[in-house]
């Protein structure tokens, strides 16, 4: 309860809280010592509704004015032990950071000691650890399937990481570096580096022609020359580069969608694709024992 800039607020607020309180208080006691000014005959205030629905001059039920006695102390005791008023902490310096914050280390103490022992074991054998596989899909589930999906499949522009293709590459150690410093793919806009619109689309059904799609002959045999200007990525066979993240063009998958206009969208207007890094996110253990599940998604998939 410090998050305030100045100490007019804090004291506002103390004062409006226990006024509230002293306010019942007082309230109580009036109601206690104030005898209504000329008692009846029939023990009533004197007030009728409704025709013959009379007000009793009773006093307040016991049981009531004790629970109400009860509360108010109550809360003089909460605010003394626990942070509520203004910027008193409370005796106990009890807040809902220090119990996140030792609940956290509870739990901690209990992973540790387990995920030392994943760390020790390569990607590999950790792959074969049921115990760390839950574990990675667990991790999956929560910090990866937004964009991979939950079955790890992904969608368009979110590639996925159940097959062998790969934009980056699939062994263990490329993958580690995929999560520790995230990834960039870049694709620039390439319609200048072609020529004009027919060049585009001829190049266009040339990488089209690579996967056996479906595509025009004439128009991949003229696109044929103008793929050296993509070749520098995506290799002169097309099947990619993944020092640049340059997919395989000739595998019939496609991350950014199948079809001649997709393939010129993205000639004329490049893709700018990431992978967020998880070093800051995600413990070193936690990101080994994630490399180790994305690897055996493809590897081990009987496992998973
Ligand atoms: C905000 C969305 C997002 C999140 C969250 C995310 N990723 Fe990714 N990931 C991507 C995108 C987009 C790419 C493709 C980058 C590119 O095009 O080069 C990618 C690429 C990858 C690759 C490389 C795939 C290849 O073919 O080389 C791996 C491995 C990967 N992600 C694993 C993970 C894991 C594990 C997590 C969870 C810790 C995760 N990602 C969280 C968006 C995300
Ligand atoms: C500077 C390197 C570079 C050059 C040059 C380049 N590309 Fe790319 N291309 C990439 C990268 C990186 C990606 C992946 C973008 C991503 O991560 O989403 C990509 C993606 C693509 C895709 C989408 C593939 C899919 O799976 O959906 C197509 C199609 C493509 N490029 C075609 C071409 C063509 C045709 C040319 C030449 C006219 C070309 N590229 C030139 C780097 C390049």
């Amino acid at each position: 309860m410090s998050d305030f800039t100045n100490s007019f607020w804090p004291l506002f607020i103390s004062a409006i809280t226990l006024i509230g309180i002293f306010a019942c208080a007082w309230l109580l006691w009036i109601n206690n010592k104030t005898k209504v000014a000329k008692p009846t005959a029939d023990n009533s205030t004197g007030h009728v509704w409704d025709e013959d629905l009379r007000e009793m001059n009773n006093p307040l039920p016991r049981w009531w004015v004790w629970m109400f006695i009860i509360t108010i102390v109550f809360a003089l005791a909460y605010l003394v032990i626990y942070p509520g008023l203004g910027n008193h902490q409370g005796i106990f310096g009890w807040s809902q950071v220090g119990q996140y914050e030792a609940e956290v280390a509870k739990a901690n103490a209990v992973t540790e000691p387990l995920y030392a022992k994943f760390l020790a074991m390569s990607p590999e054998e950790v792959a074969d650890d049921a115990q760390a596989m839950a574990i990675g899909g667990r991790l999956f589930l929560n910090n990866c399937a937004q964009c991979h999906g939950s079955d790890a499949r992904g969608s368009k522009g979110f590639p996925n990481l159940t097959d062998h293709d790969w934009l980056h590459g699939g062994e263990p150690d490329t993958i580690k570096a995929t999560l520790v410093n995230g990834r960039n793919g870049i694709m620039p806009p390439m319609a200048a580096a072609v020529g004009n619109e027919e060049d585009v689309r001829n190049v266009a059904h040339y990488v089209l022609s690579l996967s056996n799609s479906q595509h025009e002959p004439s128009f991949a045999a003229l696109g044929q020359e103008k793929f050296m200007v993509c070749a520098a990525c995506h290799g002169a066979d097309g099947k990619g580069n993944a020092m640049f993240g340059a997919p395989n063009l000739t595998d019939g998958i496609w991350l950014h969608g199948a079809g001649e206009k997709q393939i010129v969208a993205m000639i004329n207007h490049g893709k700018t694709n990431q992978m967020p890094a998880q070093a800051g996110k995600l413990s070193e253990a936690q990101i080994h024992v994630l490399t180790a599940y994305v690897w055996g998604l493809s590897n081990k998939p009987a496992a998973q």
